[in-house]
């Protein structure tokens, strides 16, 4: 009868185990069969003590068979569950060590530098050179070489930063380059002078302490207003990627004769009058003109053999045309989510 109950007991135990799905369901199995107190196989050998002594003998042994290969099968299934987790760990939580590293986050170039270097290229393709000059720039580069002497009021229109304890102060325009330009190179020269500029402002949404120019300058023999124009259109059909109309007005610049405010005409309305051209149809762009006789004198050029055209344009401003950026603070304010648009 036991004996039955011993081999029901057994079969039936090894196909549970074989079918449960997981650790705990095993636990389960486990516990109903070998558990001290609930086991159904632990209660079978209570029940020995029962039997006629000659019974006693072989069901006993009956009973430990069962009992041993149920431990058996019990501790295979569970290596076998141990087994499958460790292997799908190893499917999922693998590192490729021979993969190269991501390496650092890549930023990219300021707006402001991106459209310096597009002028820098157009300008090279038409034969001008880039020049440099410095930021803490001598008086006499800044204003008096540039036909503006000390008793000038036209130095009262480009409040300056003064560096305290020498001549120097921090450039206020990139026209200090001209010179620069004329003193190295000597006629005939096409240079361009892209950088930084400093005046003492405040700041609102349309002036800045710091901004950006670039500067240009051509000498050679015959240069007229023609020439000019020409180079103007061309940059700014290059900026703007289509063609632009301008207008000159008569401007003042000391180191400028005859001088003019370059206009182009409003890139939104098209020239019939928006907020951005203040309803004028037209946009001021740039200052430029033919190069003062007194400039090029100062720099030991001859204006009777020579003539030229400058030009100086405000990176800043094209910038905030091109994007239709409303507010200059933006461009040297740091915020990553402004810079991150371009
Ligand atoms: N330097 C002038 C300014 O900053 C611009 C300019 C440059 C005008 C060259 C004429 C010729 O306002």
């Amino acid at each position: 009868m036991l004996e039955q109950s011993i081999q029901e007991l057994e079969s039936s135990s090894l196909a549970r185990i074989a079918s449960a799905r997981s650790l705990e369901e095993l636990e389960v199995v486990r516990v109903s069969v070998l558990g001290r107190k609930e086991g159904a196989l632990t209660h079978m050998m209570k029940e020995l003590g029962k039997l006629p002594p000659e019974e006693r003998k072989s069901t006993g042994k009956l009973v430990n068979a069962a009992k041993q290969k149920l431990e058996e099968a019990l501790a295979a299934r569970e290596k076998q569950f141990a087994d499958d987790t460790l292997r799908a760990r190893l499917d999922t939580e693998w590192i490729d060590l021979t993969l190269p590293a991501p390496g650092p986050r890549r930023g990219h170039l300021h707006p402001i530098t991106q459209i310096q270097q597009e002028l820098e290229d157009l300008f090279v393709s038409l034969g001008f050179a880039v020049l440099d000059g410095p930021e803490a720039e001598t008086e006499y580069h800044n204003f008096d070489a540039l036909n503006i002497p000390a008793t000038h009021p036209a130095r009262d229109a480009q409040d300056t930063f003064w560096l305290e304890g020498s001549n120097l102060l921090l450039r206020t325009h990139t026209s200090p380059v001209q010179v620069r330009g004329m003193e190295k190179l000597g006629p005939p020269l096409r240079i361009v002078a892209p950088g930084r500029v400093f005046r003492n402002e405040s700041v609102d949404a349309s002036h800045e302490h710091t901004f950006y120019q670039i500067e240009g300058m051509m000498v050679d023999r015959d240069v007229s207003v023609a020439h000019l124009l020409y180079f103007m259109k061309v940059m700014l059909a290059g900026v703007f990627q289509r063609e632009v109309s301008v207008r000159l007005r008569p401007g003042y610049f000391p180191f400028v004769e005859p001088g003019f405010e370059l206009d182009i005409q409003c890139l939104l309305c098209g020239g019939s009058g928006c907020p951005v051209c203040k309803q004028s149809g037209w946009v001021e762009q740039l200052g430029c003109g033919l190069v003062h006789p007194n400039v090029l004198r100062m720099s030991g050029i001859d204006p009777e053999e020579w003539s030229g055209f400058a030009f100086g344009l405000g990176l800043t401003r094209l910038v905030m045309m091109r994007y239709g950026i409303d507010d200059i603070r933006h461009l040297q304010g740091g915020d990553l989510r402004f810079l991150e648009q371009f």
